[in-house]
């Protein structure tokens, strides 16, 4: 089953990752839901990364008082852990202490995403890198899957991984984010990552020397600079993803050259 179905509210449960770290999940995943509180969707967002979590640092959450951990542990309900980002996005976050890491296990997830069910549209599992049992309980846990690479033989034959993850376990996947493009000449192009991968690219992000300033900021990049090529791109995937019309800010129309002259020898 791809979307649970409690009564007549549909809650979809989309785990994003990539097999190899660093490659852009939490950036994809902090957007996405950014970008769908704005379009009016109610989205949440949970780090599954029970190792080494991030989203929170992303998202600015303070340090929480209760997180995902305190949950698996049964020592808070889901609903304490779950933070109201000021741009009306729900984040529950994970631990980040030393002792968070070594009192979970992943197998628990399941029950925690079950809880979430009903209460929103779109929830987001931000998974660790690798494949490990926590990635593994991530895309288990979830009904579809996006999968995050960047246009490099490295990072695709581990995206390839987490799709026969996601394969045996019937998670549906959802298609490829290509994330840091580039265009140069070394990367593979989006027929390579389609024909290596067997889904299609369904979003191409663009290398964006802004995102380091929104992670300094703390501030998704639909957010810090919304009219950037790659805040866009991501708008654009979140609208497709639930079926929402968008209409890309289109540039600034100043007077045109030949426009300028004309006035010029009016004067
Ligand atoms: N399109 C982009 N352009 C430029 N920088 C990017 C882009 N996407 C992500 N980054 C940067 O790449 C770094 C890694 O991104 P991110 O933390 O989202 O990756 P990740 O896959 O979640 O990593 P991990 O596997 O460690 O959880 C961050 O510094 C982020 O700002
Ligand atoms: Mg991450």
């Amino acid at each position: 089953m791809n979307i649970i179905n409690t009564g007549d509210i549909l809650t979809r449960v989309i785990a994003v990752a990539s097999g190899k770290g660093g490659v852009g999940k939490t950036t994809v995943t902090s957007n996405l839901g950014a970008s769908l509180t704005e379009f009016g969707q109610r989205a949440l967002v949970m780090d599954t990364n029970l190792t080494t979590p991030n989203l929170g640092f992303h998202l600015g959450v303070p340090l929480y008082p209760k997180t995902l951990h305190d949950v698996l542990k049964g020592e808070a309900y889901i609903d304490e852990a779950i933070y109201v980002h000021p741009s009306g996005l729900k984040v529950i976050p994970a631990g980040i202490s030393m002792a968070d890491l070594k009192s979970t296990n992943p197998k628990d997830l399941n029950k925690v995403v079950l809880d979430l069910v009903g209460d929103h549209d779109v929830v987001f599992l931000d998974s660790a890198a690798g494949l490990g049992r926590e990635s593994v309980a991530g895309i288990e846990s979830a009904d579809e899957l996006l999968v995050v690479t960047n246009p490099e033989l490295p990072s695709v034959t581990d995206a390839l991984k987490a799709i026969k993850l996601a394969e045996e376990m019937g998670t549906h996947v959802l298609g490829v984010v290509l994330n840091r493009v580039k265009g140069t000449k070394s990367e593979l192009s989006v027929s390579d990552v389609e024909s290596l991968l067997g889904y299609p690219v369904i979003s191409k992000v663009p290398e964006d020397k802004v995102m380091l300033d929104s992670l300094a900021a703390k501030s998704p990049i639909v957010s810090y600079s919304p009219n950037s090529a790659s805040s866009i791109e991501l708008k654009r995937l979140a609208a497709t993803l639930v079926g929402i019309d968008y209409q890309a800010p289109s540039a600034p129309k100043g007077p045109s050259f030949i426009s300028k002259i004309f006035g010029f020898l009016k004067r």
